[in-house]
């Protein structure tokens, strides 16, 4: 049996409480699932282990998991993203919680041992280190587990990889995939939260600023978005031709980013590729600018490159690092290169949460009664829980749409009816 908890401070949970409570009010869809979950506990007797940011919105959801009658275990997901007065909040209301902002690499994968060693039927994943965790240095009980799910992006993509490899051991159930998650999540949710964690930590003004956003995907498609919305001039780099032609097409300016740097005076990554902004880049990246992170993990910078270039570093605002360079020049380097919108922000607002983790919870009710028949491979999410999410949410919303006449049901059926 491990341990029933290891957080920072339990002294904190009265604070935690609080916004858990206000969470909860901006998650109507989730909350309406906890009611049914209550009163069903389609969940019982399930061991759910998660390796989740531990945020308010996870607070949530993983309450909502235990409504249901599941027993959870929660480890982080980034060594910075945790809350840990929600943290607090959660080990108080019997949730197994292993987490703390700033623990160290050691530290952190000693939380995801402790979710392992608890024997989880189904992972909950965003990132995908667990599934790697019980995948090698864990393969002790990866037999218990049935299935999984996956929250995000990179996590997805490492699992497609080890599939094709015929590596993954147990099915997977690609939540970022959802069409409620990504288009609303990555986009609407990154655009505005990475704005937040830029404003939180720096407090520039981005209008009339040269703005660099690398990667066009649903992430950077947000944050291009928001970015222009404050006023800044917006700068796209990709690698995808069809990216690209979209982003010059939706009005930004596209360029390689060596050309980027020599302009930009705000930097964000979000690729899930690695050295993005790599020695090129920072060799040519001008003076003064502010370089951050919004992909999953911290490699997008080639930090270790930064700071063989530079004579010392300090801190000198909460999540804002200065460091001066051997030619002088001084850049800020943004929440140590990690997620800039949970290390230095609350991460995406709880309006987007409530899609993303309402698809989680059902996609978990549905995985207990159809894991058996699923392969080791990477699924969708089951057509009828998205949809049910976007309607479920539009009713929350107040707002009503149209439905198919029987007479626009037959035409959309037939073939032969034209000019
Ligand atoms: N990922 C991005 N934002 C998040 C949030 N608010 N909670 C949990 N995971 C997240």
């Amino acid at each position: 049996m491990s341990e029933n908890y290891k957080i920072k401070d339990i002294n904190l949970a009265r604070e935690g409480r609080n916004l858990i409570y206000w969470a909860e009010q901006h998650m109507p869809v989730l909350m309406k699932i906890r009611k049914d979950f209550e009163e069903r506990k389609p969940l019982n007797g399930i061991t759910i282990g998660c390796c989740l940011h531990v945020t308010k919105e996870t607070a949530v959801l993983v309450k909502t998991l235990k409504a249901g009658g599941a027993d959870v275990y929660l480890a982080g997901s980034n060594p910075l993203s945790t809350n840990d007065a929600v943290a607090a909040a959660l080990a108080e209301d019997g949730i197994h919680v292993f987490a703390w902002r700033g623990l160290n690499e050691k530290e952190y994968y000693e939380c995801i041992d402790s979710v392992i060693d608890a024997s989880p039927r189904i992972t909950m994943d965003d990132g995908g280190d667990l599934v790697t965790r019980l995948h090698t240095e864990r393969r002790d009980k990866i037999g218990e587990v049935i299935a999984g799910t996956e929250e995000t992006t990179t996590g997805v993509n490492r699992q497609r990889v080890m599939a094709e490899k015929g590596e993954l051991e147990y099915p997977i159930i690609a939540v970022n995939d959802a069409l409620t998650k990504h288009l609303f999540d990555n986009r609407y949710g990154t655009g505005q939260s990475t704005i937040d964690g830029i404003l939180r930590s720096t407090s520039v003004l981005l209008a009339g600023k040269n703005f660099v956003v690398c990667g066009y995907g649903w992430c950077g498609r947000g944050l291009a978005m928001r970015a222009r919305g404050m006023g800044a001039n917006v700068i796209v780099t990709e690698v995808d031709p069809v990216k690209a032609l979209e982003a010059v097409m939706d009005g930004f300016r596209v360029m390689p980013i060596r050309e980027a740097a020599k302009i930009g005076d705000v930097f964000v990554t979000v690729t899930g590729n690695k050295h993005v902004i790599g020695k090129e880049a920072i060799d040519n990246i001008k003076d003064g600018a502010i370089i951050a992170n919004a992909g999953h993990f911290d490699v997008e910078i080639d930090i270790p490159y930064l700071e063989s270039k530079s004579i010392d570093w300090k801190e000198i605002r909460q999540n804002v690092k200065e460091y001066h360079l051997v030619d002088g020049r001084k850049l800020y380097l943004l929440a140590d290169g990690r997620l800039v919108n949970l290390a230095a922000a609350e991460g995406h607002p709880s309006e987007v949460m409530d899609m993303s983790f309402s698809n989680q919870a059902l996609v978990v009710e549905w995985l207990i009664n159809n894991a058996e028949k699923l392969e080791n491979k990477v699924y969708p999410v089951p057509e009828e829980i998205d949809r049910k999410v976007a309607k479920l949410k539009l009713e929350t919303m107040g707002i009503e749409i149209d439905e198919l006449t029987d007479e626009q049901k037959r035409y959309m059926e037939s073939w032969k009816e034209g000019t």
